[in-house]
C-alpha cells in the first residue's frame, strides 16, 4: 500500500509560496556577493547554502499574501528578513562559541571570529539597502526597531545568562528580544506593504510575537532533548555555555540547598565536571521541567493561533495555524 507522506506545515507553506521563495533565494544569492572582498561570499555561501528552514521570509510572504498583496516588494522584504537572521546567526555563534550550525561547522570555527563579526555586519548593511528599496518609511521603522531589539535581547542574555536570579520574566524578555522581534517584524511588514487595516497589522504582529516565543522555547527544549543529527546543533550547548534557559530556570526555582549549590557551581561559577550535564538532566527530570517548558511553549502557540482569528479565512491562514503546532513539536 502506498504510504501517505504527511507534509509539514512549513513545507506546505514553502510549496504554496514556491515561486516567491525562488525569487527570494535568487535575490539572497545576488545580494550576498561582494566584488571586493572574497571572504564575504565564502562565508555567506557556507551558511546560506547549508539551507535553513527559511521560516522568517516565508512568514513575510505569507502575511502579505493573506492580506491580498499583489506587488513585488514582498520578495525584497522576505530577503531582508533572512539577511538579518543570517547576520544574527553569524554573530550569535561567535558570542555562544558554537561549533555547529545547520549541520556544518560554524563560520567562526572554519574561519575565525573576526570574519563572522565583519561578514555579519556586511549582511546587516545589505539588509538595510534592500529594505530601503521598498520606499516605505514604516517598513524601515519596523525592521530597524527589530534589529535593535534583537541586539538588546542578545546583550541582556549575555549579562543575565549565568545569574541564578534570572527568573521567567527576564527569560521572556530575552526571548522576545533575540527571537520573537524578528518573527513579529517579519509578519507585520507583510501586512504593512499589503496596506492591511491596523487591526490586521496588529494581529500579524501578535501572531509573530507569540510564534517566535513558542519557537525559541522549543529551541531551548531541543538543546536538552534534541538530536544533533536532526537539529544540526550540539546537544547540551546551553548548559556548557552556562545559559539559564526555561528548563533550568524552573529547576533552580524548586531546588533544595544541595541542588542550588550544584547550579551555583556549574552555571554561576562555570566549574563544570564530567557527569554534570547528566546530573542537570536528572534534576530537570525530577521536577519535570522539560514537560512544564513544553506546556509553556504550547500556551504561546495557542496565543499565536488566537491572533489569526482577526485575519482573512484563507488556506494560507490554515497553514499559519498549523505552523504553530509544528514549531512546538518540531525535532529540528
Ligand atoms: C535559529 O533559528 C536561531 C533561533 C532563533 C533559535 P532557525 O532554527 O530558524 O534557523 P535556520 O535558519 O532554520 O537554520
Ligand atoms: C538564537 O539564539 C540567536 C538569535 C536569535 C540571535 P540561540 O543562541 O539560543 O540559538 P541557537 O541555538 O544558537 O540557534
Ligand atoms: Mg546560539
Ligand atoms: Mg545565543
Amino acid at each position: 500500500m502506498d504510504q501517505v507522506v504527511m507534509q509539514k506545515p512549513h513545507e506546505m507553506l514553502a510549496e504554496t509560496l514556491s515561486a516567491e521563495m525562488a525569487a527570494v533565494n535568487t535575490l539572497i544569492q545576488t545580494r550576498m556577493a561582494s566584488k571586493h572582498a572574497p571572504r564575504i561570499p565564502e562565508v555567506t555561501a557556507h551558511l546560506v547554502n547549508a539551507g535553513g528552514k527559511r521560516l522568517r521570509p516565508m512568514l513575510t510572504l505569507a502575511a502579505a499574501k493573506l492580506c491580498g498583496y499583489q506587488g513585488e516588494d514582498d520578495v525584497k522584504l522576505a530577503a531582508t528578513v533572512e539577511f538579518i537572521h543570517t547576520a544574527t546567526l553569524l554573530h550569535d555563534d561567535v558570542v555562544d562559541e558554537s561549533g555547529q550550525r545547520r549541520g556544518r561547522p560554524t563560520a567562526n570555527l572554519l574561519w575565525d571570529n573576526k570574519s563572522s563579526v565583519l561578514v555579519g555586519d556586511y549582511l546587516f548593511s545589505r539588509s538595510f539597502q534592500l529594505m530601503v528599496e521598498t520606499g516605505s518609511l514604516r517598513v524601515l521603522d519596523i525592521l530597524a526597531n527589530a534589529s535593535a531589539t534583537i541586539a538588546e535581547g542578545e546583550v541582556l542574555q549575555m549579562t543575565a545568562a549565568s545569574d541564578l536570579n534570572t527568573d521567567e520574566s527576564i527569560y521572556l524578555q530575552v526571548v522576545r528580544g533575540k527571537t520573537a522581534a524578528l518573527f513579529s517584524a517579519a509578519t507585520q511588514v507583510g501586512g504593512v506593504i499589503a496596506n492591511a487595516d491596523e487591526a490586521q497589522v496588529q494581529a500579524l504582529w501578535d501572531y509573530g510575537d507569540a510564534l517566535g516565543i513558542a519557537f525559541q522555547i522549543a529551541d531551548d527544549l531541543l538543546d536538552y532533548q534534541g538530536d544533533a543529527k536532526t537539529t544540526g546543533k550540539n546537544v547540551g550547548d546551553d548548559f556548557r555555555e552556562r545559559k539559564l534557559t526555561l528548563p533550568v530556570i524552573k529547576a533552580v526555582a524548586q531546588a533544595s540547598d544541595d541542588e542550588r549549590a550544584f547550579w551555583t557551581r556549574t552555571i554561576e561559577k562555570g566549574r563544570q565536571e564530567d557527569g554534570d550535564l547528566e546530573h542537570a538532566m536528572a534534576l530537570m527530570a525530577k521536577y519535570q521541567t522539560l514537560e512544564a517548558t513544553r506546556a509553556d511553549a504550547m500556551a504561546w502557540a495557542a496565543k499565536a493561533k488566537a491572533a489569526l482569528d482577526a485575519l482573512p479565512d484563507a488556506p494560507i491562514r490554515t497553514m499559519l495555524n498549523d505552523l504553530t503546532d509544528y514549531v512546538v513539536s518540531r525535532l529540528a
